[in-house]
């Protein structure tokens, strides 16, 4: 933890938790004019999504995700987040084919991925090989149709290097796109090498089009903050990926899940989550933010999908094991589902490794990063708040063989 004596007085550099600045306020006591966590703190207008926390409804382009998770796909979802209109036919066509022709990925990002070392986890992967697409990408141009076309690249090629990556850690060679499947069973395809069935690949597309677009979340946030330095598409996706990865954020699918493998049975859930919120540990997969007083709308349709999914295998362990933990932190703690917590043993049944959970995260929130960035460009102002100084003031600088 670091505190820069003089400078601007009214900016904290400290480092630190919040605990940390609490003690450092201890005395005055916290500021009630902070909002820690720019918690209901209102930055911009936005045309993309309209996330009701109250109410529990989340719209894109003015859709409910209802009407998008029932009767749209991933493509034409992406589509409807980068042009703000739903594409006739011939449109979505259009933007599917120029998917399918982006899939591939160049040589130098193969390279890449060959020398990671092992220990590389695949969100680490991402962030690096995304980094390195914007020098392989030789378009220029920063104009809102070139930006466009950057982010179909980039919707296109993010699920090509997170399968390859996973299957190179394996020690198997990666599959290439398969041309005739959708974007969602391309994905499923190229991790396994099997052909996903109608379900398979139907949960998979709704679980990334659910998860496409939200708001101001914080990878989205931190992908306008890059924006908004006029830096270029791909480094805001890079400040995104880097944010989803952390166990708050998009790194709560997973844990959700192995949480589920943990557990194990119905009959061990109540003493696991007795026993766990007793330690004050948080429950992964459960709490949000925005949705205080309503559950998030997407944990409904993903439940329905891991119902459906169960009833094709013939097995419902999953979907009675995460419908009692639901029950259990819903009455012990008042706390509802978000995104994470059906979406993990729905991609588990789906075969997604572990690894791979928050890979898919971002695979599903390229559309809405990008299309985020896209309106940050359009209506620029630099993002730079301001925080009040809480270290020492006026310390008399000592010689280093003083102190
Ligand atoms: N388990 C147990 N207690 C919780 C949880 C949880 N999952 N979430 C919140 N709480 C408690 C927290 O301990 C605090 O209690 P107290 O007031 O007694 O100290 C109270 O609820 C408020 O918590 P908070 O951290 O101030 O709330 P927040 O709005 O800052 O945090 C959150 C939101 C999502 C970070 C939090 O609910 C959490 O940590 N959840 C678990 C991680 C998770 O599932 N993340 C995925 C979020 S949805 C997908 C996405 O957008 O990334």
């Amino acid at each position: 933890m670091s505190a820069k004596a003089g400078g601007d007085s009214t900016e904290t550099t400290v480092a630190g938790t919040k605990d940390t600045l609490a003690a450092r306020t201890s005395g005055n006591g916290p500021d009630p004019s902070i909002r820690e966590g720019l918690a209901g703190v209102v930055i911009a207008q936005s045309e993309i999504c309209k996330v009701d926390g109250e109410r529990g409804t989340l719209s894109f382009r003015g859709y409910d995700i209802g009407e998008l998770a029932c009767h749209s796909t991933f493509e034409e979802t992406s589509y409807l987040l980068f042009y703000g209109e739903l594409p006739t036919a011939a449109e979505l066509k259009a933007f599917s084919a120029r998917l399918i022709g982006e899939r591939a990925i160049d040589d130098t990002i193969w390279r890449i991925l060959s020398v990671l070392p092992e220990t590389v986890e695949p969100m680490e992967a991402l962030r690096t090989c995304v980094s390195a697409l914007c020098s392989i990408d030789c378009e220029d141009d920063d104009t809102s149709e070139a930006n466009t076309e950057k982010s179909i690249r980039l919707v296109a090629k993010v699920p090509t290097i997170v399968a390859a990556y996973y299957r190179h850690k394996q020690g198997l060679s990666p599959i290439d796109p398969d041309p005739e499947l959708g974007h969602a069973a391309n994905f499923l395809y190229m991790l396994s090498g099997e052909q996903p069935t109608e379900m398979q690949a139907g949960s998979m597309d709704l679980a990334m089009l659910l998860m496409a677009e939200h708001g101001f979340n914080a990878s989205t946030f931190s992908a306008r903050v890059t924006a908004a330095t006029l830096s270029d598409i791909y480094s805001a996706v890079t400040t995104a990926i880097g944010t989803l990865k952390g166990p708050l954020h998009g790194g709560a699918n997973r844990r959700a899940m192995q949480m589920m493998l943990d557990i194990g049975s119905v009959d061990n859930v109540e003493p696991y989550i007795t026993a766990a919120l007793d330690r004050k540990e948080r429950i992964m997969g459960f709490g949000h933010r925005v949705y205080k007083t309503a559950p998030d709308p997407r944990s409904a349709y993903l439940r329905g999908r891991l119902y459906e999914l169960c009833a094709e295998l013939g097995d419902f362990h999953y979907y009675d094991l995460a419908t009692a933990i639901a029950e259990t932190v819903e009455a012990r703690k008042g706390l509802y589902p978000n995104v994470d917590f059906y979406a993990g043993p729905l991609l588990y049944l789906l075969g997604v490794p572990l690894e791979v959970f928050i890979p898919v995260f971002a695979i599903s929130r390229i559309p809405g990063w990008t299309a985020h960035v896209m309106e940050q460009y359009a209506r620029n102002r630099l993002i730079r708040p301001l925080a009040t100084y809480v270290g020492p003031d006026n310390r008399p600088y000592q010689a280093i063989d003083q102190r």
